[in-house]
């Protein structure tokens, strides 16, 4: 069987890692030639644990194409190109409809199988569009950057959207033997399943984020209230994490999307509303805590640790910390950041010095953020920070420190 996968960015390039460790032929094609001649020499475009081994161990350099309608022409297509947020919230699916029509020009009758992020209904629009010159089915990711491959070879279940028999068996095959729990239901259920579970985890840490703003108020510590809630399992220890708001190239857009899909049905999803608006808020919350502390933010010497949007990867989309960084720039401060795994910035940050150490960033700075939670700042306590720095001002909204 052969397994074609067109967008090499983070899920699809871990769908390919993953089919190719399991022994399939694998043809995974970008419009990014730079992203392909990397990938053929071996490198990859971004730090993914575990990734560069799988596909060392497995890959050809024919394997990484810009030839799209070649990965068009295997047994199974996977659509792995990116959803990103339209102007008014909506997920813009210009790229996902021009890859479709790619693979039905190319391959009429294939199956291609979705599994970027689309909105419920997507699968059947992209059938009409193709005016059925493809068989569509939808089998949305699951996959957590950092732990993606990881996912990808061992999901914790695998969701499969048909409105065709013939494609459901298909994909069953693929899938059974990864002894993963396997929902089986229509397209549009499938592509509610992925928005619904995006939307919940997004709302779980805004919860806790919520709470985290009145505990700071009242003097309860927020990190045991969640893990006291944690224990009881019909809640779960997990995504009770309070932060600066969650990040990243999935949340954001998902709800934004959800969100837009409601008010366009007439059904506005009233707890994504807060749940966004909550996030907002807490993404601005060290900007405002350091106007608190330090008042006009002119020529201080500010010291971001972590820019990732979470730990584990280099990705920096949608990351809490560039929206602060933004902030503290518009306000004349000097800055200072440092990342475990980032170590250049987009060109916008270019006056933003980058430091070789957490303890380096610390010399002479007048206010520490802490805006990942990367276990090497767990280490540090507030009067180790405290003695490498010239200031006392330490805002750490990931609670990190102890
Ligand atoms: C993204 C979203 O985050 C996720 O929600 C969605 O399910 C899939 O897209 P990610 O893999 O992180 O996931 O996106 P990205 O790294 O942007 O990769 C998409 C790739 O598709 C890019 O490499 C882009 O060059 C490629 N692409 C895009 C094409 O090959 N053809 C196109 O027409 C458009
Ligand atoms: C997410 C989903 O988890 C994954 O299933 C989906 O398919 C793709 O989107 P990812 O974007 O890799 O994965 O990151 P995730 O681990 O979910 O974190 C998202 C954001 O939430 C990060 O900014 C993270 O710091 C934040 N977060 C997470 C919290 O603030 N608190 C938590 O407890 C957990």
């Amino acid at each position: 069987m052969t397994i074609g996968v067109l967008g090499a960015g983070y899920v699809g390039l871990a769908t390919a890692a993953s089919f190719a460790a399991r022994g399939f032929a694998v043809v995974c094609a970008d419009i990014d030639e730079k992203k392909i001649v990397k990938l053929q020499i071996g490198e990859l475009p971004f730090f993914e644990e575990g990734m560069k081994e799988v596909f060392a161990a497995a890959s050809t350099p024919a394997m990484f194409t810009t030839d799209l309608p070649k990965a068009c022409v295997c047994d199974i297509v996977f659509c792995c190109v990116g959803t990103p947020s339209a102007a008014d919230g909506s997920a813009d699916l210009s790229f996902v409809r021009s890859v479709a029509k790619t693979c039905a020009d190319a391959a009429p009758n294939a199956v291609f199988v979705l599994k970027s992020t689309v909105p419920p209904g997507t699968s059947r629009s992209i059938l009409e569009f193709v005016q059925g010159n493809l068989r569509v089915a939808a089998n949305p990711e699951f996959l957590r950057e950092g732990h993606a491959v990881q996912d990808a070879l061992n999901p914790s279940r695998v969701v499969i959207g048909a409105d065709d028999e013939s494609v459901k068996l298909i994909l069953l095959d693929l899938y059974t033997p990864t002894g993963a729990p396997i929902i089986s239901t229509n397209t549009v259920t499938a592509e509610m399943i992925k928005y619904a579970s995006n939307s919940f985890l997004a709302t779980k840490i805004s919860f806790i984020n919520d709470i985290a703003n009145l505990c700071d108020v009242i003097g309860a510590d927020v990190r045991s209230v969640a893990a006291g809630m944690g224990l009881d399992d019909r809640i779960g220890a997990k995504f009770l994490q309070p932060g600066p708001g969650y990040g990243g190239s999935c949340f954001p857009k998902d709800v934004r999307a959800l969100m837009h899909l409601g008010q366009s049905v007439n059904v506005p999803l009233r707890i994504l509303e807060a749940t966004t608006a909550i996030n907002a808020d807490r993404q601005s919350l060290p900007y405002r805590m350091l106007i608190e502390s330090l008042g006009s933010l002119e020529r201080k010497r500010i010291v971001v640790w972590g820019l990732a949007f979470k730990p584990g990867t280099d990705d920096i989309r949608d990351a809490p910390a560039l929206s602060l960084l933004r902030r503290c720039m518009a306000d004349d401060a000097r800055l200072v950041a440092y990342d475990p795994l980032v170590r250049s910035l987009p060109s916008e940050f270019a006056e933003i010095e980058m430091a070789g150490s957490a303890i380096d960033a610390l010399q002479n700075a007048d206010a520490l953020v802490i805006m990942t939670d990367w276990p090497e700042f767990v280490d540090f306590d507030r009067a180790e920070i405290l003695k490498a720095m010239r200031g006392n001002c330490v805002i750490d909204p990931r609670y990190v420190l102890r």
